[in-house]
Parts: C-alpha cells; structure tokens; sequence
C-alpha cells in the first residue's frame, strides 16, 4: 500500500514519520506545497485552491491509496471540498482536538493555539459547541510562531525558540488556561518546549 502526507511545510513530518513506524512496509510521499506556504493567512477560496491543486499532484505524481491532509487550516476549510472533488480516494484530515482538550480540562479554561484561518473558522465554533459546550475556549492566531517553525527552528537556539514561544504561552497564562491545544500540525515540532515554557499546569 503506499499513502501520501499534505501539508504547507515542515508540520506533517511528524506525522509521516509515525505512520512509518506504524506500517513499515507502507510508501510514503510527503507534499509540503512550501510555494504556497502559509496557508493559515490565505482566504477559504485560495486554501481551497492550493490544497486541490496540491492533491492533484499528488494523485497524478503518485496515484496514492490514502492522502493524509496533516494540516489544520487545510482540514477545517478544505476537506469536504476535496472529498468531493477526489471521491476515489479516502482523504484523511486533522482537526483541532477540542473534544480531547474538554475531556481533560480541569478548570474548563482551554486555550487553542493555531493558524488565523483555522480559529476564525465556523468549523471550530461547531466543535466548541458539541464537544466544549461548559468550557471557554481562548483562541489565538499565531502565524510568526508557524513563520519561526518553518523558516527559522533547525538552525534557532534553544533560547530563541524559548523566546518563540512566549508570546502564546504568556497569552493563555493570563487567561488561566490549563489546557492548550495545539492545532496547528507545525507546533507539534515545539510541543515539548511549549509544555516547558507553560509549566506543568498546562
Ligand atoms: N501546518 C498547518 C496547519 O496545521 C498550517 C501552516 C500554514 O501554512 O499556515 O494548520
């Protein structure tokens, strides 16, 4: 079987890299559509345009069985559109996990970290809605951490990707959040500094 992983940059990596350890025996391709990168600042339409262009690519280059669309904004704006457009192939996207987050809230105060498209999207006041009902979800669009991940974290040091991460740390802290979902596939790459930074509250 072989599968592909979409996303705008480096986000899905980590992603591809588990589900190759998960099925070795799988072949993977990986498309980071980088010329269109970020898509967290474009328009529905243009994200749209971008991910299905993307996926025809891939399906022309590779002719998958499954495409993995590790990428929030890409998901919560895209994903039925390309089902429709791709009926032949199961696409798999990846949401932000507010369902996960009001599971282990304590204090019913969570905090989601993600592109500006994906927390501006009416997708992400449906979830909030059935799953997160009795929390209060303090959204924050951060596109310099995303620009700092792409561009800037394999060559920062550990005290510039500390600093990276301040903003939306110092963010949810003053909003006492105890939860913070990352839903934005590139802070997965920051995850532990992130949980670090936060503290253990978080
Ligand atoms: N990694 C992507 C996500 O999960 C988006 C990054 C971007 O292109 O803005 O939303």
């Amino acid at each position: 079987m072989n599968f592909a992983v979409l996303d705008s940059g480096t986000g899905g990596i980590p992603y591809m890299l588990y589900l190759k350890k998960k099925c070795p025996q799988m072949k993977c391709a990986y498309l980071a559509d980088s010329a269109n990168f970020p898509y967290g600042e474009k328009t529905e339409a243009r994200i749209t345009e971008c991910a299905s262009e993307a996926v025809s690519l891939i399906v022309k280059a590779w002719n998958p069985e499954a495409v993995i669309v590790a990428c929030n904004t890409i998901s919560v704006t895209a994903l039925t559109e390309l089902r429709t457009r791709y009926p032949q192939i199961p696409i798999v996207g990846t949401v932000p996990a507010i369902k996960v987050a009001a599971e282990v809230s304590r204090n019913r105060r969570i905090g989601l970290l993600a592109t500006n498209a994906t927390v501006n999207h009416p997708y992400i006041r449906r979830l909030e809605h059935d799953f997160a009902s009795d929390c209060t979800v303090f959204a924050r669009g951060d596109p310099d951490l995303v620009a700092f991940i792409e561009h800037d974290l394999f060559t920062a040091t550990e005290h510039e990707k500390f600093e990276a991460v301040q903003p939306a740390v110092k963010y949810f802290a003053q909003y006492g959040c105890d939860t913070i979902i990352l839903g934005c596939t590139h802070f997965i790459h920051m995850a532990d500094i992130i949980q670090e930074a936060a503290g253990p509250a978080a």
